[in-house]
């Protein structure tokens, strides 16, 4: 599967102004890739945009998003709804396991889904086992309500949901935070076994760099509602280009546990007030004259397929 986001913009119209959470993002990836970058940075908006589910204010005011070359952007709603939303893109969303409802057997709130998107009762069963087998768990856990399961066997249940009707690209919203240590490190082994063994392609976003490298293949890091590089994870690991991407690298702890090396000094800008120039000015070390006058464009940051939005790499 091919996803191309072109130039996306998707703003939120709220009564204080327009708050510009996605402003111009591209990026094409054909593997696995990872959305990092401090909360409040857009990730969620470019997420919810992909599968078209922003809500009021929030609108997605420009670009295209291409799947397989289709517009998914240019599809009507009927047409999305039928064709793509959960059957070949899927979501985890931020926080989704604490919004099981408490009151139904994780068995129907799966049946309930699978109605909804036109499922005939006969195979629903079938559907719904061998979701949560993908999973890991057991089929017993469709009888069970949510406050029997532990953190970990829910975010388990809302992988499975999104994987009901078999999608090639599931995107997972933060799937790890708010579970211990342990927990996190099994979801990200289901994530990798679900991409090896299912060839399943996934878009990880996170604000927990430490977590990322090992699903993905690819990866795109978001500061104040732009992607300020985006390369394989091996180039951006290994050799960060962008000022942001290099302090986020440097503040992950190097064992379980250990204390953040360094912070990020200062504050993300306002989205309602964007200054002119570079975004990430006030807070970079490396800031020059010009940064403060004009925003940089995508530049080569001299490897394939990836870009680095900074005025250190211009050849001028
Ligand atoms: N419903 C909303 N109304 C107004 N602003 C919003 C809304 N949802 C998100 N935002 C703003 O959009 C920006 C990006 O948010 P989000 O996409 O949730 O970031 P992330 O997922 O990276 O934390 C933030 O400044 C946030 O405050
Ligand atoms: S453009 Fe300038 S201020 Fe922005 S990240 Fe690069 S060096 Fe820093
Ligand atoms: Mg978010």
């Amino acid at each position: 599967m091919r996803l191309e986001v072109s130039n996306l913009k998707a703003y939120y119209f709220t009564g204080k102004g327009v708050v510009k959470a996605v402003d111009d993002v591209t990026f094409y990836t054909n593997e696995s890739v990872g959305i990092a970058g401090e909360s409040g940075s857009g990730k969620s908006t470019l997420a919810l945009s992909i599968l078209r589910m922003l809500q009021p204010p929030g609108k997605v005011v420009d670009g295209k998003i291409m799947l397989d070359g289709i517009d998914i952007l240019a599809m009507d709603e009927h047409e999305f709804n039928t064709k793509i939303r959960w059957k070949s893109i899927a979501m985890v969303f931020q926080a989704a396991m604490n919004v099981l409802d408490p009151v139904y057997r994780i068995g129907e709130q799966m049946e309930e889904l699978l109605r909804y998107h036109g499922y005939v009762e006969g195979n629903a069963y079938e559907l719904m086992s061998s979701a949560v087998r993908q999973v890991g768990l057991d089929e017993d856990v469709l009888k069970r309500y949510p406050h029997e399961l532990s953190g970990g066997m829910k975010q388990r249940v809302v992988i499975a949901m999104a994987l009901l009707m078999k999608p090639s690209l599931l995107i997972a919203d933060e799937p790890t935070t708010a579970l211990d240590v342990l927990v996190q490190a099994q979801i990200i082994n289901l994530l990798k076994r679900l991409k090896r063994e299912e060839g399943l392609m996934i878009m990880l976003i996170t604000h927990d760099l430490s977590i990322i490298a090992e699903v993905v293949d690819r990866i795109g890091i978001m500061y104040a509602g732009q992607m300020v590089e985006f390369g394989s994870i091996d180039h951006v690991y290994r050799e960060p280009k962008h000022p942001y991407t290099q302090a986020l690298l440097q503040s992950i702890p190097r064992l379980r546990g250990e204390k953040r090396l360094t912070y990020i000094k200062g504050s993300p800008i306002d989205l309602l007030n964007i200054p002119r120039g570079c975004r990430f000015y006030a807070r970079c070390p490396y800031a020059m004259d010009k940064c403060k006058e004009e925003d940089p464009p995508a530049l080569d940051g001299g490897y394939k397929d990836g870009y680095v939005r900074c005025w250190l790499y211009s050849k001028h």
